[in-house]
């Protein structure tokens, strides 16, 4: 079954072609550079730029993918959650191209879809298992009891993880996205210098917080930028990161061995991160827990890892009409 995939729910334009896991094409525009002179995605911009890029991106994709359109056999698009105009963008273009094409639409959540980018790289995986997901807008742990049932079991109670690294990072004077440069130069591991708290959610028990960190560090650099001292950057940006790391790990972890799960994945942007990757590969082999996490390039925002997420929800009977409407925020367990 060829697949054609569309993802628009922030910042990058995709397009994929698909066939069950194989990625026939994955063409990525992303518009990084014009909200880096503002310090991080303007909403009305992001959808601007959709519009514009998404006509083109298809046409590559199907070009790269060395089918026709013709051949399609479906269309996947990501419809929640996201920046609500963006996601109307892909959205609208899917059912045009549905509709004209004669062939079926796939609705698919964007968190379900980042955890369905570890399907990409590992030919063996498959659920059940237990996921951390973590990006620029959400940070949840769930179980994927099967391809299309999820349990979200603790997630964020205020600021996602890349939310915390992007704006401590902007604080440092780091270009968006700040977690990916915050992660390049926190190269020391002295954790002293800089007493910032570690954080605590006080929700549940695999629920995560991670707002008065990002607070602590705009105070620090706030106050000595008042009393004329000099920051060390590297040591700070370590510092924040040892700090983020240590949540995601011992909450993750603690969900893992309390639920009995032996398989552990990671996605989202923020699963490229060095350290989470090495710290949690040494935990889990301490635990005897296979570790799981997708290629660099399926851990951002991409339309590959829509196309094979919509592969299962085709399967489990998820199609939608004309009448399918966006949402800016949608549990992952909607269905
Ligand atoms: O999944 P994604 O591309 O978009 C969302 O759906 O949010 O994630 C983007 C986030 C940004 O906050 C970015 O700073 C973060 O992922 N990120 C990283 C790294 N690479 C990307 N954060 C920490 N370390 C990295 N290496």
């Amino acid at each position: 079954m060829i697949i054609l995939s569309i993802e628009s729910s922030c910042d990058e334009t995709s397009v994929s072609v698909t066939r069950e896991r194989e990625i026939l094409s994955n063409i990525v525009s992303t518009q990084i550079a014009e909200h880096r002179i503002y310090g991080g995605v303007v909403p009305e911009i992001a959808s601007r730029r959709h519009t514009e890029a998404i006509s083109a991106v298809c046409d590559e994709a199907v070009r790269a993918a060395g089918v026709t359109y013709d051949e399609l056999d479906a269309i996947a698009v990501t419809f929640a959650p996201g920046l609500i105009g963006a996601l109307l963008v892909g959205v609208n273009f899917a059912k045009g191209l549905a509709m004209s094409l004669n062939i079926p639409l796939i609705p698919v959540h964007h968190l379900r879809s980042h955890i369905a980018a570890n399907y990409i790289t590992n030919k063996e995986l498959k659920p059940p298992f237990l996921c951390l997901t973590v990006s620029g807008g959400n940070t949840i742990i769930t179980e994927v009891r099967d391809y299309t049932k999820f349990e979200p079991i603790g997630a964020t109670f205020d600021d996602a993880a890349g939310e915390c690294f992007d704006k401590t990072a902007r604080c440092l004077g780091l270009q968006y996205p700040g977690g990916v440069t915050l992660d390049k130069i926190a190269t020391v591991s002295d954790f002293k210098k800089y007493p910032l708290p570690y954080p605590k959610s006080p929700a549940g028990e695999y629920d995560f917080s991670f707002s008065g960190l990002k607070t602590a560090v705009i105070n620090l650099v706030h106050n000595a930028t008042q009393k004329g001292e000099e920051i060390d950057i590297p040591v700070l940006a370590a510092t924040v990161r040892e700090r983020v790391c240590d949540m995601l790990i011992t909450n993750t972890l603690k969900a893992a061995k309390d639920k009995g799960h032996k398989t552990l994945c990671l996605a989202g942007g923020v699963s490229a991160n060095s350290e989470l990757r090495r710290r949690m590969e040494e935990e889990c082999e301490k635990e005897g827990i296979t570790l799981y996490y997708p290629e660099l390039k399926y851990c951002g925002d991409n339309a590959a890892m829509v196309g094979v997420q919509g592969y299962y929800e085709f399967l489990s009977g998820n199609t939608a009409g004309a009448d399918l409407n966006a949402a800016a925020t949608l549990p992952i367990n909607y269905r």
